[in-house]
């Protein structure tokens, strides 16, 4: 008893155990349905407090959930425009959030990233679990594992990759509190990753940024996110890399590995009629408007719907477990 309470060996162990667990990302628990199928709505740069047709996209994905009669909905990040929230009190939380997302059948919970517009604001306030207090859906954290069984979400902080945000802020100011040192954080992230992914015993592994891997649209590929973590996605078998930041919706395969990588940042502002025809490699699908994105997983199918603000179906592709792909 004595050596325990006395023990620096013993203290050592006991803090050595504490980080090496609180380092880990963090997991939810969220099982699929009990026939085994997940279905989810997903949706990316969104919060403009209804304008640019948030609105419009906000009532066909409440239809379209209702459809599907969905598990939980997916944001690829870019929540409020243009600076994040100034603070847990920011008004654009209910208006640009729970207010404009008010079909019943978007009453499930909300797994949300940080994209670079919300770094520009108060960081600490979109991951303070406060506001699930003011609306019970929202969950927001900046890496961390969602696991149905039949599917493993891996959801990475990505604007802290992103060289320019760092070495060329122009007139933004972005909020690294949590993140410096940066070096430090983002080996760390990428560890914490591999290491998740290695151990996945998922049917789908499928993993969700704010920044593009992929992208023909206006900001086009991330170079970073290419050369660090790309090649953990493949190694570890990911089957699809599902982001925003481009403010389009999006379909291209990797030509070097089973990866599919699917955009879907059209949650309001959109058009803006540029695409980088310099690499054209995989591209399936490409849409430079609103709208959003459904995923519904079975065993050995997932089935991906693009739609457009009036609910219409722009595209359609099924992935399969034996690697084929079918697109409309
Ligand atoms: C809203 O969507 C319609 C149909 O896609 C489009 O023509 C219009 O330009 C959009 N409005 C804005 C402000 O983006
Ligand atoms: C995808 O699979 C479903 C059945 O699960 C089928 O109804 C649909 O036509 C398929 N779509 C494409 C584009 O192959």
């Amino acid at each position: 008893m004595a050596w325990f309470s006395t023990s620096p060996l013993w203290l050592t162990c006991f803090c050595l155990c504490v980080l090496s667990v609180s380092a880990q990302l963090q997991r939810i628990e969220h099982p699929a349905k009990a026939d085994a199928t997940l279905s989810l709505v997903v949706i990316g740069d969104w919060g403009r407090k209804g304008k640019y047709n948030q609105s419009e996209v906000a009532l066909q994905m409440g239809r379209v959930a209702e459809k599907l009669n969905i598990d939980f909905v997916i944001s690829t990040g870019d929540n409020f425009y243009d600076d994040g929230l100034i603070g847990i009190g920011d008004a654009a939380f209910e208006d640009s959030f729970s207010r404009i997302y008010n079909a019943k059948s978007l009453q499930k919970t909300w797994y949300n990233v940080l994209g670079n517009h919300d770094y520009r604001g108060d960081v600490l306030a979109q991951l303070n679990p406060i506001l699930g207090k003011i609306d019970k859906r929202w969950i927001c954290q900046r890496s961390f594992i969602v696991d149905t069984e039949i599917a493993e979400f891996f959801f990475v902080d990505t604007t802290p990759f992103v060289d320019k945000y760092f070495y060329k802020p122009k007139h933004h100011k972005y909020d690294w509190r949590g993140v410096l040192p940066r070096k430090k954080y983002l080996s760390k992230l990428l560890e914490d990753l591999d290491l998740a992914l290695k151990g996945s015993t998922a049917n789908w592994k499928i993993v969700v940024g704010h920044h593009t891997i992929r992208s023909i649209g206006h900001h086009g590929d991330t170079i970073e996110l290419k050369m660090q973590l790309l090649p953990i996605l493949e190694a570890n078998n990911v089957d699809m890399y599902i982001n925003g930041h481009d403010h389009c919706l999006e379909h291209i395969s990797s030509t070097t590995s089973q990866i599919q990588f699917l955009t879907s940042g059209g949650g309001s502002k959109a058009w803006k009629g540029d695409i980088n025809k310099n690499n054209l490699d995989g591209v399936k699908f490409y849409y430079d408007g609103q709208g959003f994105m459904s995923m519904e997983l079975e065993k050995s199918n997932a089935k991906i719907v693009y739609y457009d603000i009036f609910g219409q179906v722009l595209n359609e592709l099924n992935l399969s477990k034996g690697l084929q792909i079918s697109a409309m």
